[in-house]
């Protein structure tokens, strides 16, 4: 699987690492469904694959978190002006010493979390996300976001002609003049009603953790075993509709060989364990290689 258009952002659980699994385990019918639904798109790397290689028909992307699907429309509506603002954040802060970019930082790491326009808010989610420490989205209680300066020597911000060709991508219409690609912000379970027997459906949702402590919190809400419940119920629901589904997630048994969560839940599904090497952890010991699960309804 060669990916053309690189995920614009670093985002925690991005799936670049995976794609080879995933492309393995496709449905063998992919090419007779018209539909592509992804709930927790993030970076959107699967997304970004089917959608530079048109794929579907159509394709529903969804996430809860705010300010990132923010970025996806201003990236298809405003991509002129969402260039001119990132570059000018770029020269301003490469023309600063090293101690001034970690002020220069702080200082839109502030107005941020104030009220901005759209434009603005994504241009700085963009900043924010190549120079904070390791590209993290995290928020706190009141829903600010957190995540300390980065000391990156040479950030690589954004590629513009990736924002010209995705902006490209995301404007395609259908015959009836309606976007392609549609763009929502909702939890999860609200897309049931995009499901049917001509969808596929990734679902990456936040991992489990499996280094105590580890990673899993996007947001002001974190998902846990409960959110990791109601999804398998999507899940038996996507499945009774007639789709086909994916969904990746961690393997606790990496670090606990009798812990039988998952394999519980999806009792009644295809689950592998693949190899993988996870990017975003609290535990340096924890970068290795792991398995990872995909767990198919085919
Ligand atoms: C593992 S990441 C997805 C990574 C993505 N596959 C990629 O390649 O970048 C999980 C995403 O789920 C989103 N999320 C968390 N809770 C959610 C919920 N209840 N409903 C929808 N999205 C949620 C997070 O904001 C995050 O972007």
């Amino acid at each position: 699987m060669e990916l053309k258009l690189k995920p614009f952002l670093k985002w925690a659980g991005g799936k670049t690492q995976l794609l080879v699994e995933i492309e393995k385990n496709l449905p063998s019918n992919i090419e007779e469904l018209n539909r592509y639904v992804e709930p927790f798109v993030g970076a959107g790397a699967l997304f970004l694959f089917f959608l530079e290689n048109n794929m579907f028909e159509e394709y529903i992307i969804n996430d809860i978190n705010t300010k990132l699907i923010n970025l996806y429309k201003v990236i298809r509506d405003n991509k002129q002006e969402f260039i001119i603002c990132i570059s000018e954040l770029r020269e301003k802060y490469l023309n600063k010493s090293e101690v001034e970019r970690e002020k220069f930082f702080y200082s839109i790491r502030n107005a941020f979390n104030k009220e901005c326009d759209n434009i603005t808010q994504a241009a700085y989610m963009v900043f924010l996300n190549k120079t904070c420490f390791n590209g993290l989205f995290r928020e706190n209680s009141k829903g600010e976001f957190n995540v300390p300066f980065g000391r990156y020597k040479n950030p690589s911000f954004i590629d513009e002609e990736l924002i010209e060709t995705l902006s490209d991508l995301l404007n395609q219409k259908d015959k009836y003049g309606n976007f392609k690609v549609k763009i929502l912000n909702q939890p999860f379970q609200e897309m049931r009603e995009y499901i049917d027997m001509d969808s596929f459906i990734y679902c990456d949702p936040p991992y489990r953790p499996v280094t105590i402590g580890g990673f899993n919190s996007y947001n002001k809400s974190s998902f846990n075993d409960d959110s990791q419940k109601a999804l398998a119920e999507f899940y038996k629901f996507a499945d009774k509709k007639g789709s086909k589904i994916m969904l990746s997630n961690s393997d606790p048994k990496n670090l606990d060989l009798e812990d039988e969560f998952f394999d519980d839940l999806y009792r009644d599904f295809n689950i592998q364990r693949v190899l993988a090497k996870r990017r975003i952890n609290s535990n340096a010991k924890g970068r290795g290689e792991i398995t990872e699960l995909l767990i198919t309804n085919y």
